[in-house]
């Protein structure tokens, strides 16, 4: 039978809307988390029981799809295939939901034949909702789950995008510290964020570490960011927002020096936004590329 991606779309916005309302409820607290690799990798139990919601609706609603999660998940074994598959994260930006602090989300995935086909970000604490569907667009809804006031949908990017990408100087790029907070890759990064800010080189017009993947992508996506490196997340942090980028116009590049076709499961990646005709996309590129001092 033929999969009907708009109707996944609509099943993964209702969930989404589920999963925000269980995301306000919670009373998370930063001291009661469990870790993972350590001390600020950090699952609480609402991570794992929006997962648990998650995947108990679309196994039973798809039984023959697999399903990947940030909480299931098991080093090692877990991988991205060709099969139509749910890559979900319950909440994107844990450390911002333990702290209070509005910017986090659910980020709910689909791939079939390992490409992005569906995806859907939603921030509950804003009430924005990020959709895109293969070839049909990608769309930003504020007051999203207002049953009386519900924002328009604005294609993406906003206002028809930002026009050509210029040099590195003065763009807007968002880039994450990530969990890993030693060895090589740490250092790596370390000297990249010198380059990229210092007058002689990269010169960017600012740097913003917000906490969430999904959410990241879906700011270049939006044409609000031009740029977002990224070096350590997992294929359910970009799953949902790499449909949203390309629809948008957007593409998704490695991390690292040289990487045009990154994979799903690559861990870094290089978000550039749309631009007429792609035009400066690559030099923007290959000019982020050259500051880096060795690969993550
Ligand atoms: C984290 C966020 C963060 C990224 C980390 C992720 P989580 O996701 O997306 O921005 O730098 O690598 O682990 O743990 O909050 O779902």
């Amino acid at each position: 039978t033929e999969i009907n991606l708009p109707e996944i779309r609509d099943v993964l916005v209702s969930l989404a809307f589920e999963a925000g309302r269980m995301i306000l409820n919670a009373n998370p607290s930063a001291t009661a988390a469990d870790t993972k690799l350590n001390a600020v990798d950090i699952v609480t139990e609402t991570d794992k029981a929006v997962e648990t919601l998650i995947s108990t609706k679309l196994t039973s609603l798809y039984p023959s799809f697999s399903f990947i999660g940030e909480e299931t998940y098991v080093k090692g074994q877990t991988t991205v295939t060709d099969s139509p598959t749910f890559i979900v994260d319950p909440i994107d930006g844990t450390q911002n939901f333990v702290h209070g602090f509005p910017h986090a989300c659910v980020s709910l995935g689909f791939t079939l034949g390992k490409a992005p086909s569906v995806g859907v970000v939603y921030n509950p604490f804003l009430d924005i909702i990020y959709t895109a569907v293969k070839g049909q667009g990608a769309y930003m809804q504020r007051n999203a789950s207002s049953p009386v006031n519900p924002g328009e949908k604005q294609r993406l990017p906003l206002n028809g995008g930002k026009g050509k990408l210029n040099q590195l100087k003065n763009s807007l790029v968002a880039f994450e510290g990530g969990s890993q907070r030693d060895g090589e890759n740490f250092e790596i990064k370390m000297k990249a964020f010198r380059n990229l800010l210092s007058a002689e080189k990269g010169m960017v017009g600012g740097f913003r570490s917000l906490g969430s993947s999904a959410l990241n992508i879906c700011g270049v996506a939006a044409g609000q960011l031009d740029l977002y490196w990224e070096g350590g997340c997992y294929a359910w942090d970009v799953a949902a927002g790499w449909c949203i980028l390309e629809e948008a116009g957007g593409k998704m590049y490695g991390g690292n020096r040289g990487v045009w076709e990154p994979e799903l499961d690559s861990r870094k990646y290089l978000c550039v936004r749309g631009s007429p005709e792609n035009e400066g996309q690559e030099e923007i590129v290959e000019e982020f590329w050259g500051l880096l001092e060795g690969d993550m």
